[in-house]
């Protein structure tokens, strides 16, 4: 077979002549003092078109290697060779302390007990009529084959404790007034009854099977948005409750149920938008029982356009000893033409603004709603179709990480569980370059400070703290900075 012999024979005579004039050059080297060794050469790449290259020399230049000087600790020196062409390319890198990775440090994540909106279809844990000792009570492929592997990976990749907190949106058909998982509907019968005593129980179920598989709970709240039907379809999976219900449901039954299970899980009331505060607070926690039940109270974002926040501040000092937190948002909700706006800046920017008003008032923490969605906003099966931070193209198997991502980014990464927000003056306030800010003591001693600019020009501006000094800055149009500081 001559073109064996030819491929053997050719390339071991170009290696042995090449082999002798390395020699020679080494030796060159090595007489060299080492001051005069101004860098490798390199490779003069030909390809003869045998699929990589040859190095070409000569009597006069060849490529060379610089003496190996070892790295400092904490450092590695790479080499590499490659069909594409490199040979034995020098190149330097830092050891990590931790796997890098895509995520931003969330620390909360709250999962839907059975069926969302954004489900494949409605269902609830037990779809037996009249099951008030829910002895067929089971979770759903959704959550053994689904959300449970992606929480317990999510929890051994996390550098940081997850809080994770648990919301129903409907109960099963049988307990509701309507006859429906889909749909409004009250619970049936009141406070104390058995079907508010077996729901109350359902959710001790739901923290006992999830603890199976070892996912434990920080909170539940008593209800995804008791009042809504106005802002969702009215094929949306939910129980309505006033206020007073819900006092009375948890003082006599879900309190109870929580206190004397072996979680430990929190319980969160309200779960809806702001404009319903303080009234809520003042009916719930106004109830010395159903108050020592209740740890925070949780808010959702839809109407913050058309109610200030000042009514969180009123809570806050009302309740001082309740937290505020906000547990959902989302951005292209009634919007006819685009739910998903794939590189929406905007979008962004109303997240940030979002989480640096609400911290600003009181709000120690803020959730959004959805970790991902298709391209179309989906699934969801009442087509209730928003944007999310994170876009999945399914057929390319790629997914796109938008303005929103990086903005919840800026907060996320660097204010960690423990920091507190402290004071900041703005000397000087100006119509069309309001810059928006906040600044934490982070629990290591560190500040930060988050300012936003929503608008399309550059705003010069300074810092100031009175135990490190001065520092001139710019932030420039559309744009969000995180600064990070120590005091000493
Ligand atoms: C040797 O190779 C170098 C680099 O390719 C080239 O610049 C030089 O002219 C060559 N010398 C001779 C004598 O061919
Ligand atoms: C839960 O954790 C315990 C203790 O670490 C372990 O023995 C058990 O196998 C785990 N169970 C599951 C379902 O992973
Ligand atoms: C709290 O509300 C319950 C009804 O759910 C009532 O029985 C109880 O008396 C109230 N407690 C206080 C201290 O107001």
């Amino acid at each position: 077979h001559p073109p064996a012999v030819t491929l053997r024979v050719s390339p071991c005579r170009a290696m042995r002549a090449v082999g002798i004039l390395s020699w020679l050059l080494l030796l060159l080297m090595l007489l060299l003092p080492v001051a005069q060794v101004t860098g490798a050469r390199p490779c003069i790449p030909k390809d003869f078109g045998h699929g990589s290259v040859v190095c070409v020399c000569n009597a006069t230049y060849c490529d060379t290697l610089d003496p190996l000087v070892l790295p400092a600790p904490g450092s590695y020196v790479k080499y590499e060779s490659s069909k594409a062409g490199k040979r034995l390319e020098r190149s330097e890198g830092k050891f990590q302390r931790s796997l890098p990775s895509p995520g931003i440090e969330y620390n909360l994540v709250r999962v839907p007990m059975a069926c969302s909106d954004f489900s494949v279809r409605p269902y609830s844990y037990d779809d037996v009529p009249n099951d008030y000792e829910l002895k067929h009570f089971r979770l759903a492929d959704e959550d053994v084959k689904m959300k449970i592997p992606l929480l317990r990976r999510a929890l051994a990749m996390s550098k940081r404790p997850l809080l994770l907190f648990g919301s129903p949106w409907t109960a099963p058909a049988w307990m509701k007034s309507n006859g429906d998982v889909r749909g409004k509907g009250t619970l049936k019968g009141k406070a104390g009854d058995k079907y508010h005593k077996t729901w109350a129980n359902y959710f001790i179920k739901f923290l006992d099977e999830y603890a199976k598989h070892n996912v434990t709970f920080w909170a539940v709240t008593a209800q995804n948005e008791p009042l809504a039907g106005l802002l969702t379809p009215p094929q949306g999976p939910t129980i309505a409750f006033t206020a007073a219900q819900q006092r009375d449901f948890i003082s006599q039954d879900l309190g109870p149920a929580l206190a004397r299970s072996p979680h430990g899980t929190r319980l969160l009331m309200l779960d809806d938008q702001r404009i319903h505060l303080p009234h809520w607070a003042k009916v719930v926690l106004g109830n010395a029982t159903a108050a020592r039940y209740v740890a925070g109270l949780a808010v959702h974002w839809y109407l913050d356009a058309i109610v200030p926040p000042g009514c969180l501040e009123t809570t806050h000092k009302l309740f001082p000893d309740h937290f505020l937190l906000y547990t959902e948002a989302c951005t292209g909700f009634f919007m006819f033409r685009f739910a998903v706006s794939l590189g929406c800046w905007e979008r962004g920017d109303h997240y940030s603004y979002s989480i640096l008003t609400v911290m600003n008032h009181f709000v120690s923490g803020w959730t959004d709603w959805n970790l991902v969605l298709d391209l179309e906003g989906g699934p969801n099966w009442v087509k209730n179709f928003v944007d999310s931070p994170v876009i999945v193209d399914g057929d390319k198997d790629v997914f796109y990480k938008q303005p929103m991502f990086y903005h919840l980014g800026h907060f996320s990464k660097f204010i960690p569980e423990g920091s507190r927000r402290v004071g900041l003056r703005s000397s000087r306030r100006c119509l069309l370059c309001q810059l928006e800010h906040v600044a934490v003591l982070r629990p290591d001693g560190a500040l930060v400070l988050v300012v936003l600019n929503r608008f399309g020009r550059d705003v010069p501006f300074g810092i100031q703290d009175p135990a490190v000094g001065f520092i001139e800055t710019v932030a420039p149009a559309h744009s969000i900075q995180t600064y990070l500081w120590r005091q000493q």
